[in-house]
């Protein structure tokens, strides 16, 4: 079996307004002239999704309930998404299970609403500063991973996002090495989820990725793309890190 085709993702948080669309726009005219040997995905604000469309980059969401509908003020539902046109959306985010306490067995039913709705849901995983500190990187990734994943899922709608969290946002990245440790260690947790079929199974690198150090982190061993924040919100800092794929 050969690797997954890469996904680049970008993950813009709360930023966006509707001129955004230009942003997006900018970067479609960039990869149509110079092209994207990975798929693209911007994950901009839910108000906005509906404004933008994809052609030459998908257009995901950063969360879903875990509910199709009903009395959940404020939230919205992978079928809304899903009507938007979204293939994709990101459950699990650190900044979600600290924001909201967000637990894996609440990542795994908002996992189940997307894939229920033919969304990929993108899990995203990663251990804090002091889990690192203490050696528990393994433990709480593994922990995360085994929780948070549905049972039904299958290989063609599970994305992961290994993201540690003193990583994201702070400019500091693990080396090589310690990418290297933790990707292995999912894949084998999806090759046993999966079997064979989980060497296709995406495997994304996040956290303070920019176009300076794409090359490294992407050419690690079960690296498969990565999820990118703070470099994803102008169109040249990003292509720049999708031409990593070039
Ligand atoms: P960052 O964010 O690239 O700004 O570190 C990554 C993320 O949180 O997805």
């Amino acid at each position: 079996m050969t690797a997954p085709k890469a996904l680049v993702a970008g993950n813009w948080k709360m930023n966006g307004l509707t001129a955004s669309k230009k942003e997006i726009e900018k970067l479609q005219s960039m990869i149509s002239e110079n092209g994207a040997n990975c798929d693209v995905l911007i994950c901009p604000p839910a108000t906005i999704i509906g404004l933008l469309s994809g052609k030459g980059v998908e257009i995901g969401a950063q969360d879903c309930h875990m509910n199709i509908s009903g009395a959940h003020t404020g939230d919205i539902s992978a079928l809304m998404l899903k009507d938007l046109g979204c293939h994709y959306v990101m459950v699990g985010h650190s900044e979600r299970r600290s924001d909201h306490g967000e637990s894996n067995d609440m990542v795994k039913s908002k996992a189940i609403a997307a894939q229920q709705q033919g969304l990929a849901a993108i899990i995203c995983v990663g251990e804090s500063d002091a889990e690192r500190e203490n050696g528990e990187t393994l433990d709480v990734v593994t922990a995360q991973i085994k929780g948070s994943i549905p049972e039904d899922a299958i290989v063609k709608n599970t994305v992961i996002a290994y993201e540690p969290v003193w990583a994201i946002g702070t400019g500091k990245t693990p080396t090589a090495d310690d990418v290297a440790e933790v990707h292995m260690v999912i894949r084998n947790l999806l090759m046993d989820r999966f079997g064979d079929e989980g060497e296709m199974v995406r495997i994304l690198y996040g956290g303070s990725v920019k176009a300076s150090n794409a090359h490294e982190l992407m050419s690690v061993l079960n690296v498969n793309g990565a999820l990118v924040g703070g470099a994803s919100l102008k169109a040249e800092d990003f292509y720049g890190i999708i031409a990593t794929y070039q």
